[in-house]
């Protein structure tokens, strides 16, 4: 995780990393850091936010410069505090460098750096990388961006990484394996960052490093790009269409119900093009490529994490219902290390807002090599994923800040609704009435989103009634299932509330030995299918005195009846049901989270976007 960014141009370099940091800090938050030279190299880093790294330079004199590098960290080697807060600097202080990943044959590199005469101040494993690139510029006496490679070929893990040498002030070498980093093309200016949020005010000319790919930037203007091996590349420059309003939090107090509230745009979004109520068409150019193959698959597997894998779960449902091809749903993490059946009928579907999640990525790779087709459903443009998938689909969301996932979801979710409805018209195994239907009412989810959105203040009054709770319940059955447990997922990540997602009819054979009259127990309760047995789910859970709080369909008496609390939806046709029941379930989490005075936005201990194993 970690945000880095890097400068060298003609401006003022601390404010503009600053700002960029501010950016970046949805990535890690658990220090902060800057470098900058001008004659001299002024280093500042503190535990915290970046908020906290601006105090601590408010106490000295504002860092002058054109040039540096900041950090804004996710610990993993060593605790979060300001020693192993980045940069690091070399033995002679001349080396400075931030990094986003995890050296893992750091230990073996230390001790033969020891042996040198190296002397390392913090726990990190970063540290091993500034000195093991300064050993290699003593041995060899190379350029700095030569020193940098040749060091390179020795480390064996994750790396994102900016090095600056006070020896040569005017250059930054950046270099990338497996974790991002994106260079920004401005006049007579260079910026690097993790992603292109940093960049965008200034250049929307960009290029996305390649794993094992070195780059070194001039304040002359020229830049370089090597490979591992030595072989320079032709970078591939891209202007991109990102703006600079989107990366802000508006009236909203924080990023998450900012982008909660966004949803019946971005789903509009989601669909535009690809929905056509009137002529009665959906259609995905993603499938149009590989559409034999795609349509023709014997499987299709999902690879995902976190709300992503919930996405996937309802893809499942959508994909094996309306177009009858079998779906596996994996955690990314899993598959990749358990030695799977792939092979080169199956088509896999990654599911990632940020594209960069290690991984997904991971997996990803080992399905390549077992000869299936790759399909990408990524949130952010020129991400890592987007860029190894044989063909895809991009969710159109726009930068999903806050670090619980909301809009990226629902975009997820219906991008596969429209995947599921393409390939079953394709395969004639949805009735074209069924088709058209669902068409229809898939174009009126985004006003029947907002109207849920106007329920805000109910679900803000039953979070204050249950925001003392110690443990929650969360069920669903069918479609609504995957939804209790994004629903579970939000309340745990934001409020630190701990809670479980279970397919309804599951709790008799264990949860239910939890409830009594402390536990909440929200059940979504809007399936026509198995209705009775969601009713009979609630009176179980009444007979033990829980406290129900259902999620039911607008005009529902018998649910309202006998449940504590019920937030009402508007009635849809089951497969699109996710769309609308997940809403009310990241309101009340973020009411709840508010109420309890958390950072909705940074929760402790997580990351935006998960660029480490
Ligand atoms: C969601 O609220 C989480 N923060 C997390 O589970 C996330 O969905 C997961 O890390 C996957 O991220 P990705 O979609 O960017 O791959
Ligand atoms: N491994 C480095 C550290 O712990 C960087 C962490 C990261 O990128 O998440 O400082």
């Amino acid at each position: 995780m970690c945000g880095i960014v890097g400068y060298v141009g003609t401006k003022d370099a601390y404010p503009l990393i600053i700002k960029g940091l501010q950016l970046l800090e949805y990535r890690g938050y658990d220090s902060a850091g800057i470098a900058t030279y001008n004659g001299k190299l002024r280093v500042f880093k503190k535990k915290g936010k970046v908020k906290d790294l601006i105090n601590l330079v408010k106490e000295s004199s504002v860092p002058e410069g054109t040039i540096g590098i900041g950090h804004t960290r996710w610990a993993t080697h060593g605790l979060p505090n300001d020693i192993n807060a980045h940069p690091h600097l070399s033995g002679d202080g001349k080396l400075v460098l931030i990094h986003n990943g995890i050296i893992e044959n750091y230990n073996v590199l230390k001790e033969a750096l020891k042996k040198e005469g190296h002397e390392f101040i913090s726990e990190t494993d970063t540290e091993v990388l500034v000195h093991l690139i300064e050993e290699t510029q003593k041995r060899t006496g190379l350029p700095i961006e030569e020193a940098v490679r040749v060091a390179l070929t020795k480390v064996v893990g994750a790396y994102a990484i900016i090095v600056m040498d006070t020896d040569e002030p005017d250059k930054l070498v950046a270099a990338r394996k497996g974790s991002p980093l994106v260079l920004g093309i401005g006049e007579d200016e260079f910026f690097i960052a993790s992603d292109p949020t940093p960049i965008i005010e200034h250049t929307q000319k960009v290029v996305f490093l390649n794993d094992e790919e070195i780059a070194v930037v001039q304040r002359s203007g020229d830049f370089q790009i090597k490979d591992i091996d030595n072989r320079i590349q032709t970078p591939f420059i891209q202007e991109l269409d990102m703006k600079i309003a989107e990366l802000g939090k508006g009236d909203f107090d924080y990023y998450m119900q900012k982008e909660i509230y966004e949803q019946p745009k971005t789903i509009e979004d989601c669909m535009r093009g690809r929905v056509n109520a009137h002529e009665g068409w959906v259609m995905l150019s993603g499938i149009k490529e590989f559409s034999e193959r795609i349509s023709k698959a014997k499987r299709f597997i999902v690879a995902a994490c976190g709300t992503s894998w919930h996405a996937g779960l309802i893809g499942e449902y959508l994909i094996e219902e309306l177009a009858r091809i079998p779906v596996e749903v994996e955690y990314a993490s899993e598959l990749r290390y358990r030695n799977p059946i792939i092979n080169s009928d199956d088509v896999v579907i990654a599911l990632s807002q940020s594209g960069e999640t290690a991984d997904t990525l991971a997996a990803l790779g080992l399905a390549k090599e077992k000869g299936a087709l790759i399909y990408g459903v990524v949130n952010a443009v020129g991400s890592s994923i987007a860029r190894m998938t044989d063909a895809g689909s991009y969710i159109h969301a726009g930068p999903e800040i806050g670090v619980a996932s909301t809009k990226a979801f629902t975009g997820q979710v219906t991008l596969l609704t429209i995947m599921a409805m393409c390939l079953g018209y394709e395969r004639g195994t949805i009735p074209r009435s069924y088709y058209l239907q669902l068409i229809e009412e898939l174009a009126n989810i985004p006003s029947k989103v907002a109207r849920v959105l106007e329920n805000s203040k109910k679900i803000e009054y039953i979070a204050g009634e249950i925001k003392e709770a110690t443990n929650a319940l969360y069920l669903g059955r069918g479609y609504n299932f995957p939804v209790a447990l994004e629903g579970a997922l939000k309340l745990k990540e934001i409020s630190y509330i701990h809670a479980e997602g279970y397919p309804a009819a599951e709790m008799k054979h264990g949860p239910i030995a939890l409830i009594d009259e402390n536990m909440p127990v929200i059940v979504i309760a809007t399936n026509k299918s198995a209705y009775e047995k969601i009713v009979s789910n609630i009176q179980e859970v009444k007979a033990r005195k829980g406290v129900v709080i259902a999620v039911v369909t607008e005009g529902d008496k018998i649910i309202s009846d006998i449940a504590d609390y019920t937030i009402e939806i508007p009635d849809t046709d089951e497969p699109l049901t996710p769309l609308l029941s997940v809403i009310p379930l990241q309101l009340l989490s973020y009411y709840i989270a508010v109420m309890r005075g958390c950072n909705v936005d940074q929760p402790r201990n997580l990351a935006k976007s998960v660029t480490v194993e």
